[in-house]
């Protein structure tokens, strides 16, 4: 037990320590300076919120593309991740400039790198169709620091890409940012608590523009597509799957415009099949034709068939109808949902069905 002693000699009792007033003051400065350190410490901590330690707990224990359990936590950014991000951007004062040469940066636009890249390309005879240019030699235009030159060229490249797809022109091939095909992806995996373990199918899929991510996510094999537009696919194959490093994920791409899944095996059941702004292009014919198909190749009550934009191969038939042919293929409609980009002024459309008998 302490003493307080108003007097600034000090004197020990038998009994208890007896603090002076000096003491006391120095005391209470010390604490007063050890608080204000803490306290100062904890408001400057640049520890992560709690949004963000689920995000990241998400991340290191399933992570995108590994074996885990379902998706607890959402592969969507977190209004905290959005507001950090434009904090970045306010703190280092960052604003739009327009993209001319400058210092170590000389941009081109895509077709002029396109044509930078056919000035070098000469007639390669690499056995691979679509590959070179028709016998185009002409090395005094613009090729960049380090090119192989004359037969040189022909040698060091292993999977040699056509220059529209080097340059990405199939990015812009549905007149929207290219940016588009994540927020599709996390719409689908957090409606339907995707897990890496899941099958997904999608139908028209076209330069994995969304693919890309469900195949980087899913485990490997477990995405498949049926796909018509041979361009498409093209870029698919040589240029989107080897530069997002996703060759090994062997996704099962096959090639066809009449809704037939034979090629993907009689066994496969999905947990998810989705058509994003596809089944608008198709006759109404054929959308049945497929849907007749896929039903058996839907998981039972928890699987999901989510389509884009609208549902007219259906609403043309008239509601009641429309859910008299749903249900006689032993479809249920559940409902239509609205998801907004998180880039650009954009939402998608999206119609949510399920099966209703095992
Ligand atoms: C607007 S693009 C959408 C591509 C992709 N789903 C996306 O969201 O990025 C429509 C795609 O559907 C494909 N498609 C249209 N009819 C098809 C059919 N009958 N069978 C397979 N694919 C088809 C087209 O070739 C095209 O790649």
């Amino acid at each position: 037990m302490a003493l307080l002693s108003s007097s600034s000699s000090s004197s020990s009792s038998a009994k208890g320590i007896v603090v002076t007033v000096p003491v006391l003051v120095l005391l209470l400065s010390a604490s007063a300076i050890f608080i204000f350190f803490l306290l100062s410490s904890l408001s400057s901590c640049s520890c992560p919120s709690p949004s963000a330690i689920t995000t990241m707990n998400a991340a290191v224990a399933g992570g995108e593309g590994e074996a885990s359990g379902r998706v607890e936590e959402r592969l969507s950014p977190t209004i905290e991740d959005v507001e950090w991000v434009k904090d970045q951007i306010r703190i280092n004062g960052l604003h739009m400039q327009d993209n001319v040469l400058r210092k170590g940066i000389n941009p081109r636009t895509r077709a002029q790198q396109l044509e930078d890249l056919r000035k070098v390309v000469r007639n390669c005879g690499i056995n691979l169709p679509g590959v070179c240019g028709s016998g185009l030699v002409s090395f005094d235009g613009y090729k960049g620091i380090s090119h192989y030159e004359g037969d040189e060229a022909n040698n060091h490249t292993a999977l040699p890409c056509p220059g529209e797809l080097l340059v990405e022109q199939h990015h812009s091939n549905y007149g929207e940012p290219w940016a588009g095909g994540r927020d599709v992806f996390e719409f689908l995996a957090e409606s339907t608590h995707l897990t890496p373990d899941a099958r997904v199918l999608e139908i028209g899929c076209g330069t994995l523009r969304v693919g890309l991510h469900f195949i980087r996510y899913l485990k490997p094999g477990h995405f498949h597509c049926l796909e018509r537009d041979e361009l498409s696919l093209m870029a698919a194959f040589r240029y989107e799957l080897p530069s997002q490093g996703l060759l090994h994920k062997r996704p099962l791409i096959v090639k066809g415009e009449d809704m037939d899944f034979s090629r993907f095996g009689s066994g496969v059941v999905y947990d998810l099949i989705y058509a994003s702004a596809v089944f608008l292009h198709m006759p109404d014919k054929l959308v049945w034709a497929g849907l007749e198909r896929l039903v058996d190749k839907l998981k039972p009550y928890d699987g999901r068939i989510f389509v884009s934009h609208n549902i007219k191969f259906c609403s043309r038939l008239g509601g009641e109808e429309c859910t008299k042919r749903l249900t006689s293929l032993g479809l249920e409609y559940i409902g239509k949902h609205t998801h907004d980009s998180l880039l650009f002024n954009h939402y998608e459309i999206w119609f949510e069905f399920r099966r209703t008998k095992a």
